[in-house]
């Protein structure tokens, strides 16, 4: 891990956050929304429900996401991380709570009408078309647009230079880095208003994971709010405004990134000390 992110590293740039958004709370527990998570730009809230008939693997948690704020959520495996993630863009049955986008109950809406209303979502997994040429991923990205989204797609080769380069290569042939990259740039082509990334950095070198986080940060600071679940959890808490620990489908504890890197439980049990 490069030393830039020992300080203080998330997306504290101010000046493109809405006024009063993203103010620091103590470390709460339980999974009740406070009363900024239920204002949030997107809240997934208190959101109970699982896959098809079977059991719940999500009880009673709260996600949020403001604008300026980048919102990590860390745990265990099989922790529900993505069950979260994948409840919030409408893949599976929120059997109680809701999913608030901008004040709008979205609950009921499908992920492509999410996708319409501003969500973007990588999923941690077959998150890019592998026989695909980059530049093709890139349109496939853009598929809800009916105006000229070249604009889009050369911002995303300035956030990305590499893959402009390899832009006429199969993506399936890129390293993951580069394949990460390649499903980041597909979500932004639709100009989301949130972003959210189930592991960008899975099975990436450190260095590529620092890449990768500056990139992510850069995103955010464009103003776009980013929901991101990572492995790394200390680097991860290092950038987030707003973080998330879930434990068995349920909130465990809930914070800033710094005050939840502070506190001992957090460190005991997830940051090995
Ligand atoms: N498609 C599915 N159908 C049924 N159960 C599922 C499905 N996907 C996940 N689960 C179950 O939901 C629980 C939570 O899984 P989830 O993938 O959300 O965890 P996670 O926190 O993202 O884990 P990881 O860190 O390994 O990615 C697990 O018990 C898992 O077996
Ligand atoms: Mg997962």
């Amino acid at each position: 891990m490069s030393d830039a992110y020992q300080d203080d590293r998330g997306n504290k740039d101010r000046s493109i956050t809405r006024p009063g958004g993203g103010s620091a709370r103590p470390v709460a527990k339980g999974g009740h929304a406070s009363p900024a998570e239920a204002s949030a730009f997107l809240v997934g809230e208190a959101m109970t429900g699982g896959y098809g008939k079977g059991p719940d693997i999500l009880h009673d948690c709260t996600i949020a996401v403001d604008p300026g704020e980048i919102a990590v959520i860390v745990g265990p495996n099989g922790a529900g991380k993505s069950t979260a993630m994948k409840a919030m863009f409408g893949m599976l049955d929120v059997r109680q709570g809701r999913v608030l986008l901008d004040g709008e109950d979205i609950t009921a809406l499908t992920p492509q009408d999410r996708v319409v209303r501003g969500m973007g979502f990588v999923p941690q997994t077959q998150n890019i078309f592998t026989t695909m040429t980059v530049e093709e991923n890139l349109e496939m990205g853009a598929f809800i647009r009916r105006d000229d989204f070249r604009n889009t797609m050369a911002q995303v080769y300035d956030l990305f230079p590499i893959l402009k380069d390899k832009r006429n290569q199969a993506a399936g042939e890129l390293s993951g880095g580069q394949r990460q990259q390649v499903a980041v740039g597909r979500a932004l082509m639709t100009q989301p208003k949130v972003l959210m990334l189930d592991e960008p950095t899975a099975g990436v070198s450190p260095i590529v994971m620092d890449e990768l986080f500056d990139r992510i940060i850069e995103v955010a600071r464009t103003g776009i709010p980013i929901l991101m679940v990572e492995q790394n959890a200390r680097q991860a808490l290092e950038i987030a405004d707003k973080a998330y620990v879930l434990v068995q489908g349920a909130n465990a504890h809930t914070g800033t990134g710094k005050e939840l890197l502070a506190d001992a439980e957090v460190r005991r049990s997830f940051l090995g000390g």
